[in-house]
């Protein structure tokens, strides 16, 4: 019997890349304090809040830093990541991704979207994406980002759905072991190895087969 009855999707590299821009900003700020960062680094970064995000950034620097510093570090990020959002076009959205969404509407699943970003709503309007989902959860609606699973947990609730009957598609370690600590199913998109917790990985986010939803 297929028990998932909604499918919850993150956004930052897993419906488009905004995550090399979130990699991008970071970067720019560790070379203005001195150092780089490496894609392995940036898989830290992945699925956690701004200022968390931030808080690993500095660590890897060995940067100490004030509450007021970090405040203005945190919103120079911000800013030029928002310098690249402001002129993505909506093509830039995964192929194949509104298609499987709409795939899976039709099969009468529900799909949220969960990210903790606090600019996911200016992100799918820049994608025009808005309404393709029945419940949308954001870095503002929230007190704990991924790993806490709060996020998943909400936006199952205002799908109206259990727990249980929820499957995530997450890019971020850290996203994994949120869905998994909701209680949910989760498919891991990108590097299998790291992802392994996952119940299933897949390369690309539309490289997922709905009739897989069953086996789940
Ligand atoms: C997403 C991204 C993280 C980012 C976080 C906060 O979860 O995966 O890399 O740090 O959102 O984003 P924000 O746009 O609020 O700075
Ligand atoms: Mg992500």
């Amino acid at each position: 019997m297929n028990l998932i009855s909604a499918c919850i999707f993150d956004l930052d590299g897993v419906i488009v890349d905004t995550a090399h821009y979130h990699f991008l900003a970071w970067k720019r700020l560790a070379h203005e304090l001195g150092y780089d960062l490496t894609p392995t680094d940036n898989e830290r970064l992945k699925g956690v809040s701004r200022m968390q995000s931030l808080e690993i950034v500095l660590e890897l620097g060995g940067v100490t830093a004030s509450e007021h510093d970090k405040e203005l570090m945190a919103n120079k990020k911000n800013t030029w990541f928002n310098d690249y959002i402001e002129r993505m076009m909506p093509e830039e959205i995964f192929p194949g991704v509104k298609q499987l969404i709409r795939e899976l509407k039709s099969k009468g699943i529900k799909v949220g979207l969960a990210s903790s970003s606090k600019n996911a709503k200016t992100v799918i309007q820049t994608l025009r994406i808005q309404h393709e989902f029945d419940a949308i959860v954001d870095g503002t609606m929230i007190k704990y980002s991924k790993p806490h699973p709060e996020i998943f947990l909400l936006t199952a609730q205002k799908l109206h759905v259990k727990p249980e009957e929820c499957l995530v598609f997450e890019d971020a370690e850290a996203g994994v072991e949120a869905a998994l600590a909701a209680g949910m199913k989760c498919v891991g998109v990108g590097d299998a190895q790291r992802l392994y917790a996952a119940h299933e990985v897949v390369e690309k986010t539309a490289d997922f087969k709905i009739t897989e939803l069953a086996k789940l």
